[in-house]
């Protein structure tokens, strides 16, 4: 088990000039939710997750050792010198800096594209740090080659946590848990570790199709709601739930059983919401599209017994979540009832994948 003194790199000599690492990783849909945390992106309650497969965020980092003493940088996006996103990159390079001291002997020069849409209203931060800091990572490797690679994954979790919370279960598996939970050994709050209990036939290549209803720019960001669950009404409980969620996903995932599955998923989307819209100031990120979806699931499901459900992210866009073998129904039902509720018609199609892949 890593501790946090292990996460720093105690490297005397920068041997290495210059180089070039390209990542993707992918975004991550959570199950149980992370919402709250305290100093130092330590997460109020623990979560999991299912990896994405197509929606990603590749990143190529070029470094090149400098005398300057401090880590430079320059940020592209598709080529382009993207100056909105400088502060968010330096606010990651003086987090991690106390881990990776090494990176004050270099200029970095990131350019990183997406997969999805930009403006998809599709959060990007995960999938984004956690290719950075993949690269990271592989720097860290050629300056340190016995590194082992159990050590390599576990702190690039540790390090694309403190570039965006969830990023840090966009590193490696298909099933992630991030934050101390007592039924599951090894999980930790410093990063995300791969769910390694038994996981049910019924989830292989479990689908998420993404509806994409508003593009728009959400009017609170993640870090602002986090923020209002200190002095929050009912965060006690609420983390204690996500506990309790998180011990009855253990049993439903390895039971399979789709009723139960689809009663936590939905309670803890429906839930994140509450606890938005009972924050001081209070907040509504759903749209009233969003609630259309949600119906129409409801009557669909009731209708035709598909074991279809949704949950939500910090906005207003809609993941359906189905099994594989029922691809063919819910593909013709979204066509026929949901992508009028769409913007632009637009929704994305994922699967549970992997996490990160290195590409040079
Ligand atoms: C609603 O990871 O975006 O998606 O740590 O401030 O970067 P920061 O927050 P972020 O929060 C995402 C919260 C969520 C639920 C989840 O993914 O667990």
């Amino acid at each position: 088990m890593f501790l946090e003194k292990d996460f720093i790199a105690n490297l005397s000599s920068t041997s290495i000039e210059k180089g070039s690492f390209e990542w993707s990783a992918p975004s991550n849909i959570a199950l149980v939710k992370y919402w709250g945390k305290k100093e130092n992106q330590i997460p109020a309650n623990p979560s999991i997750s299912f990896t994405l497969n197509n929606c990603k965020t590749t990143t190529k980092v070029d470094f090149k050792k400098t005398i300057d003493g401090n880590f430079t940088f320059d940020i592209l996006y598709e080529g382009e010198y993207k100056k909105e996103f400088v502060p968010k990159i330096n606010h990651f390079f003086l987090r991690i800096e106390k881990y990776c001291s090494y990176i004050n002997d270099y200029h970095f020069t990131i350019d990183t594209s997406n997969t999805f849409p930009h403006s998809s209203g599709i959060a990007s931060s995960a999938s984004g740090m956690a290719a950075l800091a993949m690269s990271i990572m592989s720097l860290e490797k050629l300056l340190y080659p016995e590194m082992t690679d159990a050590y390599f994954y576990q702190k690039a979790s540790f390090l694309a946590r403190l570039g965006s919370g969830s990023a840090c279960r966009s590193v490696k598996g298909n099933v992630v848990v991030w934050g101390n939970h007592e039924e599951i050994s090894g999980s930790s709050d410093l990063f995300g570790v791969e769910f390694t209990s038994a996981i049910h036939s019924n989830f292989k290549n479990y689908q998420d199709t993404i509806l994409l209803v508003d593009k728009g720019e959400k009017q609170v960001s993640s870090t602002v709601g986090h923020d209002l669950m200190h002095n929050h009404p009912y965060a006690e409980r609420r983390f204690t739930q996500a506990h309790e969620n998180l011990s009855k996903l253990k049993t439903v995932l390895a039971s399979g059983n789709l009723d139960e599955f689809i009663a936590i998923v939905e309670s803890e989307a429906l839930t994140l919401h509450a606890m938005m819209m009972t924050s001081m100031p209070y907040f509504i990120l759903m749209k009233p599209n969003t609630l259309e979806i949600i119906n129409k699931i409801w009557k669909f499901r009731n209708e035709t017994k598909t074991p279809v459900c949704f949950t939500l992210d910090a906005g207003a866009n809609v993941h359906i979540l189905y099994p594989e073998n029922e691809i063919e129904k819910v593909f013709q039902f979204i066509k026929n009832e949901l992508v009028g509720y769409c913007q632009n018609g637009q929704y994305i199609c994922d699967e549970i994948g992997n996490g990160s892949q290195i590409l040079t």
